[in-house]
């Protein structure tokens, strides 16, 4: 029998469910004839700030903008050095080498896939002006070990929440444990627009002015230019969409933590070995943007999957200090053996919230099967 496909994730499904209120919000952004810097965006600023519990936040272009233009708001660039995890998407390193800065890689722990604080603190030196944590996948990082290594060397912290909004670590959301925290809306994101899209939350009123003129070719008034910006603003749609979509966030986050109790369920049922699953660590709540299991035989369950219209996604195929544009650094392999380790066997299984229980039973018995 032939079984229906299933992908990584469905924003179809999504949309069908959330049809008329987007499809409302759209019509009133271009009915009102103001596409960019505007109300909608100044309401999501509002939104998302109480949502994330800080005072302030700037709605920009793109979460790889929210990082480079917190990391220039704060002063940091040529001659400074930035520690953030070795294992992450690319735009992490990238926007540290953007604002000028230089990345410097630390490993991660290997049962939450983020960056091993101890391995941090082993990597500032004098020049480390800042610490960029990623709550990889959707699982928070050790906030607290981090902040207590960000105060003791005088680090500015600015966290990566691109995969983890809603995420908590000991009851507090992600985004405000630092001096910036830095939102991607790219369309798969558990908060996603109909395009590109960013924002950081701060507590910091004189960052948030900042960056307000940064993403604003430096100018707080037409052709008046205060100093050297950017062209990065959220447009008006984009803002509108992701303010109905927010309204859902929460049901959302928890769908997909139901998802993973199943994936769970099934996996070990059918002896899948608990090493290889997703583990939510003491303290934390995960929001499973991916949901990554890992195994030595990964190559044969993306083959077994993909037979059986399964997709899936490996997240990510090689650590930052083997990406080919980062060659100038001169990092040597096998110096993260950790991240090296994961690269080689995460598999990231699909994850939304529309996903059923009968395609996770079905997904869990073919990589019981092949592992
Ligand atoms: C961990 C991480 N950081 C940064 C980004 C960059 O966000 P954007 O695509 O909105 O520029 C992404 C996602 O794309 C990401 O997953």
């Amino acid at each position: 029998m032939q079984h229906a496909h299933i992908p990584l994730i469905d924003l179809q499904a999504q949309y069908r469910s959330i049809q008329r209120e987007v499809d409302a919000a759209i019509r009133r952004v271009v009915a009102r004839g103001q596409f960019v810097l505007g109300p909608e965006g100044d309401a999501l600023e509002r939104e998302l700030a109480a949502y994330c519990g800080t005072r302030h936040a700037v709605a920009l272009a793109s979460g790889t903008d929210a990082l480079e233009l917190s990391l220039r708001a704060l002063g940091i660039g040529p001659g400074d050095e930035v520690v953030t995890t070795v294992f992450s998407f690319f735009a992490t390193a990238e926007a540290i080498i953007a604002a000028g800065a230089t990345p410097v890689f630390a490993d991660i722990e290997p049962q939450s896939y983020t960056l091993d604080p101890e391995a941090a603190a082993r990597a500032v030196t004098r020049r480390t002006k800042a610490i960029i944590p990623v709550h990889l996948y959707g699982h928070p990082c050790d906030m607290g070990r981090i902040a207590a290594l960000a105060r003791h060397r005088r680090l500015q912290v600015i966290e990566d929440c691109a995969q983890a909004i809603g995420a908590t670590w000991r009851g507090r959301r992600v985004g405000g444990f630092g001096a910036a925290g830095c939102l991607s809306f790219y369309p798969s994101k558990n908060l996603g627009g109909y395009g590109d899209g960013g924002m950081v939350v701060t507590n910091d009123a004189r960052l948030a002015r900042a960056l307000r003129l940064l993403r604003n070719h430096g100018g707080r008034q037409r052709y008046q230019h205060l100093v050297l910006g950017k062209n990065s603003r959220l447009d008006e749609l984009q803002a509108a969409i992701l303010r109905v979509k927010l309204r859902y966030l929460d049901r959302w986050n928890a769908a997909r933590r139901r998802h993973a109790q199943r994936y769970a369920a099934a996996l070990t049922r059918r002896g899948l070995r608990r090493a290889g699953l997703p583990k939510e660590q003491p303290g934390c709540r995960h929001v499973y943007h991916l949901y990554t299991i890992r195994s030595s035989a990964r190559a044969r369950l993306i083959r077994a999957l993909g037979g059986q219209g399964i997709a899936t996604q490996v997240a990510y195929p090689s650590t930052l200090a083997a990406q080919p544009a980062l060659r100038p650094l001169r990092l040597r392999a096998g110096r993260f053996p950790v991240a090296e380790r994961a690269a080689r066997e995460v598999l990231a299984l699909p994850m939304y919230p529309e996903l059923t229980g009968r395609a996770i039973d079905r997904i869990a018995r073919v990589v019981a099967q092949s592992a």
